[in-house]
């Protein structure tokens, strides 16, 4: 396992960031986004992994395919977070830690939204602070494999 490698998870519709209601969630695409995420990585000695998949089992076999190989995860999982129990159940089958990130603050959105089978399985959620939350996740996972 390298204890320096993490998992970015980008769920369904994340690959359509930029042109996908900009209103929301930024002019940003997600290349621009994991760009990012990887300099943040870099300064933390982290070698960043990115996957996107539009497919809940998709999503699950790559944190089965992170288990023992990855030290953490940082996960979007976009619209899966809200009812993907096999999403959760993968999380929970994985040993390091996890960190929920969302681009948006469900909170402040539809009660639908309100919900994360996510959360009870992650450290913690970073929501609502746009482009900078990719940062902010990298730098909370780092900080938790740091100690
Ligand atoms: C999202 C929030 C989800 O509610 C939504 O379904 C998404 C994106 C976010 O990053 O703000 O697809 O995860």
């Amino acid at each position: 396992m390298s204890d320096r490698t993490v998992l970015l998870l980008s769920g369904p519709n994340l690959n359509l960031l930029g042109e996908r209601e900009p209103e929301v969630y930024g002019s940003a695409t997600l290349d621009d986004h994991v760009v990012g995420a990887t300099a943040a990585a870099a300064a933390r000695g982290i070698d960043l992994e990115h996957i996107q998949s539009n497919h809940e089992g998709e999503l699950v076999d790559a944190i089965h395919a992170a288990r023992g190989r990855c030290a953490g995860i940082v996960v979007n999982p976009g619209a899966f977070t809200h009812y993907a129990w096999a999403i959760h159940d993968a999380l929970a089958a994985f040993d390091g830690p996890v960190v929920e990130l969302h681009l948006s603050n469900p909170a402040a959105r539809e009660p639908w939204r309100h919900t994360s089978v996510v959360a009870p399985v992650a450290a913690g959620t970073i929501a609502g602070f746009g482009a900078a939350g990719y940062r902010m996740a990298v730098d909370a996972v780092a900080d938790l494999l740091d100690g």
